[in-house]
């Protein structure tokens, strides 16, 4: 069964790429593929499933070929608006964070892409992929509840340290003025840690929950912006690059939060080409990208994410011991690291409704931000 099925299948794929490779040649090449890949003809029956796609669906190529997709999940899952839209031809259609669930599956936070045939009409290529997987393929995606534990935490440092804070720097001033001349320094010293302590509350702060105003926001005039601020300051020794769509609409936000998660993005990167022996470089990409959207919780909505923004260097990668928790806060490789940037931006993307993808190799780190445009107000 599984043979007749896999061998149908393969002459479709070989058609339709043009090719003539041996069907042997494809179906090895299928079954290496880490990733589950699915193919629906016209009525979503199973046409062909790699053995990653028999594992990810939880039944055999045999089973599945008893089955349209219908009856595995029911009629109001996202995933047939997407095959949908796939199928009218719009291309590659991703869509993130998808739940399929239905009798005799369960999975949350699934990634789709999708793609037409089309020299069999009706027929749709998919690739599934949940969090392991694009872990596995070193991708990792986060999406709005990252960092979202930091909020509770900051609210309760900012109540419960400021204020103590504030008397111990005020009576090491008070001691200041009459102890002795030796013992000064150690005065100084209390008054100098409690600022301290006072900007990393500050700095945490921002965690805590306010409802973000948001407008139009030219992007380019954020990168712009952040550029100079890296090249004048910790980046002047970087050569950056710009790779930009100049048709891009507004992104719907607010620009000071995204200043400053491009800053803390590009200051990543120019301390990851920093003292590594290479000409460190910086490219910024700004794209327009249909088809990802995410969903919107506690709603059947999904959010579309057309613009891209993204952050590339050519440093060492980010460090294996690292990359599980990247987006945690206190996370940090550098000795004097506190570990917040990427927390930050993860809690600031989210708050925006987008969507966040890093790719991250010797040589090549990119971080790319999905973020909504202005036209989709409605939509939130
Ligand atoms: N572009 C990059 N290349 C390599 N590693 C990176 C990159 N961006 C982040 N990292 C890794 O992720 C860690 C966490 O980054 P994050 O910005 O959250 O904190 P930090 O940079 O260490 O400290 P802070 O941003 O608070 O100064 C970094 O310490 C580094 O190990
Ligand atoms: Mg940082």
């Amino acid at each position: 069964m599984k043979g007749a099925m896999t061998r149908g299948v393969f002459s479709v794929v070989g058609r339709a790429a043009g090719m003539r490779a041996a069907d042997a040649e494809i179906g090895l090449l299928m079954s290496a593929l880490p990733v589950a890949v699915v193919l629906l003809d016209a009525r979503n029956r199973f046409r062909y499933v790699n053995p990653a796609g028999e594992q990810f669906l939880g039944l055999s190529a045999a089973q599945l070929a008893q089955h349209r997709l219908d009856d595995l999940l029911p009629p109001d899952n996202p995933i047939f608006p997407l095959l949908a839209k796939i199928r009218r031809g719009e291309a590659t259609v991703a869509d993130y964070d998808l739940t399929l669930e239905g009798p005799r599956l369960r999975k949350p936070g699934i990634t789709v892409q999708g793609t037409p045939l089309p020299e069999e009409p009706g027929s749709v290529l998919l690739v599934l992929q949940d969090a392991s997987t694009a872990r596995a393929l070193d991708r990792q995606l986060t999406f709005r509840g990252a960092a979202r534990s930091v909020s509770g935490m900051a609210a309760i440092l900012a109540h419960e340290v400021k204020n103590p804070l504030s008397g111990i720097r005020g009576a090491a001033q008070l001691l200041e003025a009459s102890v002795a001349e030796a013992d000064r320094e150690l005065t100084v010293l209390i008054r100098d840690e409690a600022d301290r302590i006072r900007a990393l509350v500050d700095r945490m702060e921002v965690f805590g929950e306010k409802p973000i105003e948001r407008g139009p926001v030219n992007i380019h005039r954020v990168l712009e912006h952040v550029r100079r601020l890296a090249q004048t300051g910790f980046a002047a020794h970087v050569r950056f690059h710009e790779v930009y769509d100049p048709s891009l609409p507004a992104v719907l936000g607010n620009r000071d939060q995204l200043v400053q998660v491009l800053l803390n993005l590009v200051k990543n990167a120019a301390e990851a080409v920093t003292g590594k022996g290479i000409a460190g470089e910086i490219t910024l990409l700004t794209a327009y990208q249909e088809g990802v959207r995410l969903a919107v919780p506690g709603s059947a909505d999904r959010m579309h994410l057309p613009l891209v923004v993204a952050v590339r260097d050519n440093g060492p990668g980010i460090p294996e011991d690292i990359r599980p928790h990247l987006f945690e806060p206190f996370i940090t490789s550098k000795p004097s690291g506190s570990g917040l940037g990427l927390a930050l931006v993860a809690k600031t993307i989210g708050d925006h409704g987008g969507l966040i993808e890093v790719e991250s190799r010797p040589g090549r780190t990119e971080f790319r931000l999905h973020l909504p445009m202005l036209a989709d107000a409605s939509e939130l």
